[in-house]
């Protein structure tokens, strides 16, 4: 997989190395979190369906399939639902998968809980698209349901906040260092969007990787999500954590994560 820069498909449509570079720990935990989320700030009405939104593998989604909850996706990039499906499939679970923009979306069905997780709420850049977005989840979700949006956090505020993060991958027959941005990376100052350097290095199965991309996230800052949300009138504000978990309060020194619970208003 060495090929001169340009020629590489986007990171996300190579979804196994987005996979094995990006998987999180935890997700057990974390849908333990959610399902308390849920008790917790909607405990008139049962949990039987989530929508993960922005889903890449789509991890979180197939754990609650697999707890027997039933669970929809949405992604905009078809390799990575196709990737998606095919987890499902290969662990006999039901999973319906659907390819489409959040910015504004139409699936069958409505869920209890929706969620997008791992800062991709960053995907949407300006707030005409975060209240098309909002306005889209609204629609579908079921009377009184949540939707969780899990963001980093500290946001990027100024060139002085552009870190860059690295970690190692090592598992069988795989070995990759991941870099991901660098200090150097194009920032807009006033929408708080960072182009985010990413270089994965490494060896699988005797096979040199070294791969590069870029990803447009934007930062978003607690006050900028809460004007949208607020000013979007179809969700209140229940909850604002530090961590996918309702014990975990969100404190602005020490929390790793932004995590809002919204309820959805009729
Ligand atoms: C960071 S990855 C997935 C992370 C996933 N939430 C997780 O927890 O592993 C972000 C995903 O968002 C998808 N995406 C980006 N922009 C999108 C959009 N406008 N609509 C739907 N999906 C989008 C990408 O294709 C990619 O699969």
């Amino acid at each position: 997989m060495v090929k001169p820069f340009g020629l590489m498909p986007k990171l996300y449509e190579i979804p196994f190395l987005y996979d094995l570079a990006f998987r999180r720990t935890g997700i057990g935990p974390h849908v333990d979190g959610l399902i308390e989320c849920h008790k917790r700030f909607r405990h008139n009405h049962p949990l039987r369906s989530v929508l993960e939104l922005a889903a890449g593998p789509s991890r979180h989604a197939l754990e609650f399939v697999s707890r027997n909850y039933n669970a929809a996706v949405v992604d905009n990039c078809t390799e990575m639902c196709r990737y998606a499906a095919a987890l499902a499939k290969e662990n006999e679970l039901t999973l319906n998968v659907f390819l489409a923009n959040m910015r504004d979306y139409t699936i069958p069905n409505k869920y209890d809980l929706a969620m997008i997780l791992l800062n991709s709420i960053g995907h949407l850049h300006t707030a005409s698209d975060l209240r098309s977005h909002l306005f889209a989840t609204w629609r579908h979700l079921n009377e009184d349901g949540l939707y969780v949006i899990e963001a980093h956090f500290p946001n990027w505020v100024d060139r002085t906040s552009l870190k860059r993060s690295s970690w190692l991958v090592e598992m069988k027959d795989l070995r990759l260092r991941v870099d991901f941005g660098t200090p150097d990376d194009d920032f807009d100052l006033d929408m708080l969007i960072r182009k985010v350097e990413l270089h994965i290095l490494g060896d699988l199965r005797g096979e040199e990787i070294d791969y590069q991309d870029y990803l447009i996230l934007r930062s978003w800052s607690a006050s900028a999500l809460e004007s949208v949300i607020v000013e979007s009138e179809v969700f209140e504000i229940v909850a604002k954590l530090g961590a996918l978990n309702p014990d975990i309060p969100f404190d602005p020194q020490e929390s790793m994560r932004l995590v809002y619970v919204l309820r959805r208003l009729e």
